[in-house]
């Protein structure tokens, strides 16, 4: 049974949004050539060159990349000439004039590959937001929708040894029915955001494998292989060699095979983020893997990592990049976010609201920071909308698909802030199971609705009762007493309870401060203001019983188009513990102190 849901949600993860993609694991193991660089680019807001006059596929599309025969030949565009944009990069933070847009901008990438006989040779996007086309050498390989988990195409024997030309039509245009949909809080970056590579590999490979513990224990390790080419059924063996753990199995006629095996190894903890070598090695390929083994598991309120109970201090983090602003992607930008994160103290960090690049991931699991990672549900999505769901969960799978061998990663979260309907508790809960079915080892979280009531005399008791909460977890939460919702002095008569019997991460709290701007506790904007938000919120959590991790939001300034306040917010949210040039305000230090009375 296992095996099929395995194979079957192995399938899944291409099928709904994407003709055509598929997904190689742990990409940065593999024979790779990097497409990085300047980029040939055409911005084409009415999508010209995609269709004619009449909305049809255009038959002189910008995907053929022609020049005009003769000087009689009508050719309408010109890559040679068009203007460059570096790739990896959004568009937005790199041209004054795409700081705004919102459309389809063509790449376009030249490049000579011979794959060496008997190989396989695939395109490997690492994200491109929102929806890609791509052709190589005018010939379209498919479509991918969601902007921030990889896909690949297949181009073995449709490459050639020289002049190949990529293009890829790349258009961010916000949808009602998308993932997420048309209203956000955060800067609707567009462009080939992260690594675009050649990948060349054996003509049967290793696709994809989980090496992590059996769900509930701490020395048995289970996993599984699939291949993926002509010789399905092959002697794969998997190899730890410094835990002296060596196991063979034979794949079956799809390329799958499952094994357990007995394990004594050092767990991976914040405290010692153990890494272990790991080697699975068919008769004809062999991939290498960094990969850390610890246990997650929920026990009434409390959640624990190897067994232990622990408070997840953490912060929430946009993946903004740090000094320039723009779509983060490298693994500078991952160490700057994180390496505030821990001289801060935390043990844990939220990645909001998308699924952020591998470096991000890596790193986290390298610094020994546990993470949540999370997919775009976020707000009004179109619960009702089958296309919706297709698209949610192909986002999540992809997700799992890329991460799910990363011990850093113990929470999987579905949703932020969606309101409470009978059409959003079924979107959810069948996307609950659909996460635990791709990935039964790790806890399923939300950031989930609350309501107030009165309280005794002049104090509030915030209510968690989400439906939802009965499908998660961990029970997750964003709150804004003294922001959004009163004045500080209401954090000093707020009460929380729950009706669920499971820990609460309080993954959003906070308040804006522009760095620099100094006043009285109650001039918004200024630190002070934040600064007294933090002290107030640190005694109330301290006052939650079920409380076990905290992420306020956030860690740094990063930007929207909801917060155009001139000399202030600029186009940013400035709920940042520091500012984009890591200038630390003064809440950064309440925060710090509260965790090291946490760590304590
Ligand atoms: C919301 C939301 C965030 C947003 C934050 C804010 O809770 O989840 O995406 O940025 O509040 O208003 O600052």
């Amino acid at each position: 049974m296992r095996r099929l849901l395995v194979i079957l949600a192995l399938a899944a993860a291409v099928l709904p949004a994407q003709a055509g993609a598929s997904a190689i694991a742990n990409i940065a193991a593999r024979k790779t050539t990097s497409l990085n660089g300047k980029w040939r680019t055409i911005v084409d807001p009415y999508e010209n060159g995609y269709f004619d006059f009449r909305m049809q596929v255009s038959k002189e599309g910008y995907f053929l990349d022609v020049k005009p025969k003769d000087k009689t030949d009508r050719v309408e565009y010109d890559f040679d000439t068009a203007p460059l944009l570096d790739v990896p990069g959004d568009w937005n933070s790199q041209r004054e004039s795409l700081f705004f847009y919102e459309g389809t901008v063509w790449y376009r990438q030249k490049f000579d590959f011979a794959p060496r006989p008997g190989t396989r040779a695939f395109l490997y996007f690492g994200a491109a937001n929102y929806e890609a086309i791509v052709f190589l050498n005018g010939e379209k390989l498919g479509t991918h929708t969601g902007g921030f988990t990889p896909f690949s195409f297949e181009i073995t024997g449709k490459v050639k040894a020289s002049g190949n030309s990529l293009v890829v039509k790349v258009d961010n245009k916000r949808h009602l029915e998308g993932v997420p949909t048309l209203n956000t809080d955060w800067w609707n970056y567009g462009g080939l955001t992260r690594d675009v590579l050649l990948v060349e590999v054996p003509e049967t490979f290793v696709e994809d494998y989980l090496v992590q513990l059996k769900k509930g224990s701490a020395d048995t390790i289970a996993g599984w292989v699939k291949l993926n080419g002509a010789r399905p059924r092959q002697q794969v063996a998997i190899r730890i060699p410094e835990a002296g753990i060596s196991t063979t199995v034979t794949t079956d006629d799809k390329g799958y095979a499952e094994f357990t095996v007995p394990a004594k190894l050092t767990l991976w903890s914040p405290a010692n983020p153990k890494l272990y070598d790991v080697i699975v090695a068919s008769e004809n390929d062999t991939v290498r893997d960094r990969i850390g083994f610890r246990t997650i598991e929920v026990r009434g309120t409390e959640i624990l990592l190897n067994g232990k109970s622990l408070f997840l201090r953490g912060v929430s983090i946009h993946e903004e990049a740090p000094y320039r602003g723009g779509r983060a992607y490298s693994l500078d930008d991952a160490r700057t976010l994180l390496g505030w994160a821990k001289e801060m103290g935390c043990n844990f960090v939220r990645l909001a609201h998308y699924p952020h690049n591998e470096n991000m991931v890596r790193e986290a699991e390298r610094m020994g920071l546990m993470v949540w990672s999370e997919s775009p549900i976020y707000w009004m999505i179109q619960w009702q909308d089958p296309a919706t769901y297709a698209n949610a969960a192909n986002q999540v799978a992809e997700s799992i698909a890329r991460d799910r061998n990363r011990a850093a990663i113990v929470l999987w979260s579905v949703a932020n802030e969606t309101p409470i309907t009978d059409a959003r508790n079924d979107f959810l809960r069948r996307l609950a199971r659909h996460v635990r079915t791709l990935d039964p080892t790790r806890l399923v979280t939300a950031a989930l609705m609350h309501h107030e009531e009165a309280g005794a005399g002049q104090n509030r008791v915030a209510v968690i009762d989400d439906p939802f909460g009965a499908d998660v977890d961990v029970l997750g939460c964003n709150e804004y007493i003294g922001w959004y919702d009163g004045l500080p002095e209401k954090l000093d008569r707020s009460q929380w309870k729950s009706i669920y019997d499971k820990p609460l991460i309080m993954s959003e709290f906070g308040a804006d401060a522009l760095f620099g701007m100094h006043g009285d506790p109650l001039t918004r904007w200024s630190e002070e203001y934040q600064e007294g938000i933090y002290q107030r919120q640190v005694a109330m959590l301290n006052k939650i019983p079920f409380l076990r991790g905290t992420t306020p939001w956030v860690l740094m300034d990063f930007r929207s188009p909801r917060r155009p306040l001139p000399n202030i917010q600029d186009f940013f949210n400035r709920k940042g513990l520091v500012s984009l040039r890591g200038d630390k305000k003064k809440a950064f230090y309440v925060l710090q102190e509260f965790y090291r009375s946490k760590a304590d």
